[in-house]
């Protein structure tokens, strides 16, 4: 499938949602829940604030959010597809003194309101979304001035900077189609992973997403790499 087509994206992800928990976890070794204790940690939670998880899938952000907010306040989780929203629904269910909303909709055009949220994450969806500018755009809007956000994904290496980024650039290769491939073979969704390596090819550098941050209007941005350069997360301040 094509990246950047909205549809095919939103269907991929209803199709691997009863999986993805589970891959995510064999796939990272289990290393995405530290990388996401990351964006948790630039986030800053405190007790009453209002976040929001955009492209939230089963939800396993939100919740950690949610606890962290607690009291008063609350996490809204927005994905586009329903079956991982379902997913996330019945987590919440089973921490019932968490207050959690789920929504299915867009992050391009979420129909929130300005600056209702004290603070954002987007774990592995901006490579996902069709126009990443737009998105930054979308997700500063959301935001109340001084708020923070944290987007974190893979990390596209710049083979302009160097041997370092060109040996982080092959090892993402190798990993891509050797080990993430052929396991999602295993459960029957190899071509739904060699989406990831083409999402990659066409997503934005560090220094771009940067770039495009500073033009949503974020006054303050970083991009820390994470992992060896594997995963990258920016760091906004709107
Ligand atoms: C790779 S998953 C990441 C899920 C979760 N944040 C995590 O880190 O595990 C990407 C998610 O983005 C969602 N998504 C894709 N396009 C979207 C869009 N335009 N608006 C909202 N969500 C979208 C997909 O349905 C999917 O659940």
């Amino acid at each position: 499938m094509k990246p950047g087509d909205p549809e095919a994206v939103r269907e991929l992800f209803e199709r691997i949602a009863p999986r993805y928990d589970q891959l995510n976890d064999l796939l990272s070794l289990g290393q995405h829940r530290l990388w996401k204790r990351q964006a948790v940690a630039w986030l800053q939670p405190r007790p009453g604030q209002r976040l929001l998880d955009l492209c939230c899938g089963t939800g396993d952000l939100a919740l950690i959010l949610a606890e962290k907010v607690r009291p008063g306040g609350c996490v809204l989780g927005l994905d586009a597809a329903q079956a991982p929203l379902e997913v996330a629904s019945r987590r919440a269910a089973a921490n019932p003194w968490l207050a959690l909303q789920w929504q299915q909709g867009d992050a391009l055009a979420t129909g929130l309101a300005d600056a209702s949220h004290d603070g954002a994450v987007m774990a592995y969806g901006l490579r996902n979304l069709a126009d990443p500018a737009m998105a930054l755009r979308e997700l500063h809007r959301l935001l109340r001035p001084g708020a923070r956000a944290a987007v974190l994904d893979f990390n596209r290496p710049d083979p302009a900077a160097g041997r370092s980024a060109q040996a982080v650039a092959a090892f993402q290769r190798f990993y891509l189609r050797q080990l993430v491939v052929p396991t999602a073979r295993l459960v029957g969704l190899p071509e739904h992973y060699a989406y990831l390596e083409a999402s990659l090819a066409t997503f934005p550098l560090a220094a771009e997403q940067l770039q495009l941050a500073h033009q949503a209007g974020f006054r303050q941005g970083s991009h820390r790499p994470l992992a060896g350069g594997l995963m990258g997360m920016l760091e906004l301040v709107a």
